[in-house]
């Protein structure tokens, strides 16, 4: 029988966010397994998403996943992996929370999976495809989003440049009548970039394209503190999701010990809420990473704090309290 989360944990500070998390799905007896992905995949069995890992996604209830690549690998070899594990799970709504707005990022078409190639003449292209029905459902999940939050959304494109962009806009218009208790704004993807910077807190939720959404979401978890904090939850039309943190695997890092397993942890949280009935454990997990983030910060944070060390605060404040009078 299939493990109800499948752990990928992948490459570089993949692997040792994996383990806190690991750990913690052992202190809240939720059942889990790990599967070769990405780099370490390619170095045991020839792919990046072996067909065993791909079966037992499939089959789990919640899919966490650390992170993929390294300089040891071709450009996009493991990164391939993940694209295809997303395109082949349909997780289309790709939802990046930092601070106080989230991303809903377009996850599986795009500029990420149009027609690419390299014509006679030299010429390399990738190209940004559309239908509107995949704009469309997940503008749905934006606004329905919007509606459990501050009711406010932010389309993001770029309509005055590019006929996807014409399509976005159009596709989400007209959804929007549907929606009279959100109240919907259009926005051009530079000039967005710009606001979040200057003024995120004017911002609820966003919809965008896939590449759009990548970039935008970074910049997001800039300002709000960095990627060591920045979580994601991709979801499909069914309860099955994919948790991952935003970064990469930082291989700049890798192997110091000093990897925030925020990220990670709160990627654990969306999976509680999403996939895993589990809201409760949910809050409780939630309010130990931030009480951890305070008093054991890492680096990238301004503390000392290893990934270790801060894993063991969190699972002590998960830890029920010892009985009064109990003899250990
Ligand atoms: P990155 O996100 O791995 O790292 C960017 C910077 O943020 C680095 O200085 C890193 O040390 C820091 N950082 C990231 N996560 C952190 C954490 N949890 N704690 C503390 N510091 C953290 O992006 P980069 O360096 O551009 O890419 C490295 C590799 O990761 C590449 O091979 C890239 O293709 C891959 N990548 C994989 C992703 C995925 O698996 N979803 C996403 C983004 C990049
Ligand atoms: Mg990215």
């Amino acid at each position: 029988m299939a493990a109800r989360v499948a752990c990928l944990p992948g490459d570089g500070i993949g692997p040792e966010v994996m383990v806190e998390a690991v750990r913690v799905l052992d202190a809240l007896g939720i059942e889990h397994a790990e599967y070769p992905f990405g780099g370490a995949a390619i170095d045991a069995l020839g792919t990046p998403l072996p067909d065993e890992t791909l079966a037992a996604a499939r089959e789990a209830e919640a899919v966490l996943l650390g992170a993929v690549g390294g300089p040891q690998w071709p450009p996009g070899a493991c990164e391939k992996g993940l694209i295809d594990l997303r395109g082949a799970l349909d997780v289309y709504a790709n939802l990046r929370p930092a601070g106080t707005l989230v991303i809903v990022r377009e996850l599986v078409g795009g500029l990420y999976y149009g027609a690419r190639g390299t014509r006679p003449d030299g010429t390399v292209f990738d190209t940004c495809e559309y239908t509107p029905a995949q704009v469309e459902r997940v503008a749905r999940r934006a606004f329905e989003l919007a509606r459990t939050r501050g009711g406010k959304l932010v389309s993001v494109d770029k309509a005055n440049v590019m006929e996807t962009g014409r399509l976005w806009r159009r596709v989400v218009s007209e959804l929007a009548a549907e929606y009279p208790d959100v109240e919907l704004k259009h926005g051009l993807v530079d000039s967005v970039a710009m606001w979040i910077v200057m003024h995120p807190e004017e911002f609820d939720v966003l919809v965008m394209e896939n590449t759009f959404g990548d970039i935008l979401s970074d910049v997001a978890a800039g300002v709000f503190g960095g990627l060591g904090l920045a979580a994601s939850a991709s979801l499909g039309d069914g309860t099955l999701g994919v948790y991952e943190p935003v970064h990469g695997s930082a291989p700049d890092i890798a192997g110091t010990g000093a990897a925030n397993p925020t990220a990670m942890l709160r990627s654990l949280v969306l999976a509680l809420e999403h996939s895993l009935g589990e809201p409760e454990q949910a809050r409780v997990l939630e309010a130990a990473v931030d009480a951890a983030l305070a008093s054991s910060p890492t680096p990238d944070v301004g503390g000392r704090a290893t990934t270790r060390q801060f894993g063991d605060v969190v699972l002590r404040a998960l830890a029920p309290a010892p009985t009064v009078g109990s003899s250990r």
